[in-house]
């Protein structure tokens, strides 16, 4: 399957995006939050959709990724599945929701599968992962790991910086193989140096999924709302705006506004008899 169509009687599988990844294709994974956006990237004939902790700073307002809730986001994954009919929808397990234990990621991935309707999960970290890696992807839950910059361990990292350079390039390198071998479906490389995310890719099987890790990952994701311009001042060095919906939203609003104080909004056309 190509996914310049995605299919339109089933949803694509992690198998399918395996299968592109061996052929050679890139592709696509994009945040969604609610059922609106989910549905236009499904259209879009995006394969994959991730609803990301992200959903803590976009959604929610805060000012990292820390204090979203598998409660708060339980919502937002059953909006994005119903929303979008034919991605493969990826939930993030939030902070302190698998760390403590295999049996605590595993009870927290059933959540967002059987309530949430999600097909994968991600969640963050390299070798202390493992057992969660391992015990998920033997219950038959599709896990995707999350290397470099790891947004849940900023007071660790100490702020939104690259990861991976030097010496600390051979650890990303370690944990992605083990990662793979403990049964992650696919990794996602964030800020780390292009070279580091090329080798990683070649010596994995798996796709990676890169954000801030060069052109040669298998495939790339985003915050929509960084994409399309919704976000505001100075963004990443990853990020291209490819529009500027903060504008386009802000002179819609701010010309209806303008019509209700002076009355030109309605007018009979938005007017029953
Ligand atoms: O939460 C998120 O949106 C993410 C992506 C940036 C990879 O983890």
């Amino acid at each position: 399957m190509s996914f310049h169509a995605l299919p339109d009687e089933r949803r694509v599988t992690m198998r399918d995006l395996a299968e592109a990844t061996e052929r050679g294709e890139r592709w696509p994974m994009i945040t969604a939050y609610d059922a609106l956006t989910a549905r236009l990237f499904d259209e879009a004939g995006i394969p994959a959709i991730l609803v990301g902790d992200s959903a803590a700073m976009v959604v929610y307002g805060h000012d990292s990724t820390l204090p979203v809730t598998v409660d708060e986001l339980l919502p937002l994954v059953k909006a994005v599945v119903r929303g979008a009919p034919r991605a493969f929808i990826v939930a993030d397990l939030p902070f302190g929701s698998y760390q403590a234990s295999a049996a605590q990621a595993l009870e927290t991935a059933a959540r967002f599968m059987k309530e949430g309707g999600a097909h994968a999960v991600k969640l963050e970290g390299g070798v202390a992962m493992l057992p969660q890696v391992e015990t998920l992807a033997s219950a038959g839950v599709p896990v995707i790991g999350h290397l470099g910059l790891t947004p849940q361990s900023i007071n660790l990292l100490g702020g939104y910086r690259v990861q991976g350079r030097g010496e600390a390039g051979e650890l990303l390198m370690r944990d992605a193989k083990e990662l793979a071998a403990a049964g992650a479906c696919a990794i996602v490389l964030e800020a780390v140096p292009s070279e580091l995310a090329a080798r990683v890719t070649e010596m994995l099987a798996i796709p990676t999924i890169g954000i801030g890790a060069g052109s040669a990952t298998d495939a790339q994701v985003i915050v929509w709302q960084d994409l399309v311009g919704l976000t505001t001042g100075p963004a990443p060095r990853f990020v291209k705006r490819y529009a500027d919906v903060h504008s386009v939203m802000l002179d819609a609003v701010t010309r209806w506004s303008d019509d209700v104080r002076t009355g030109a909004f309605p007018t009979e056309a938005q007017s029953y008899a």
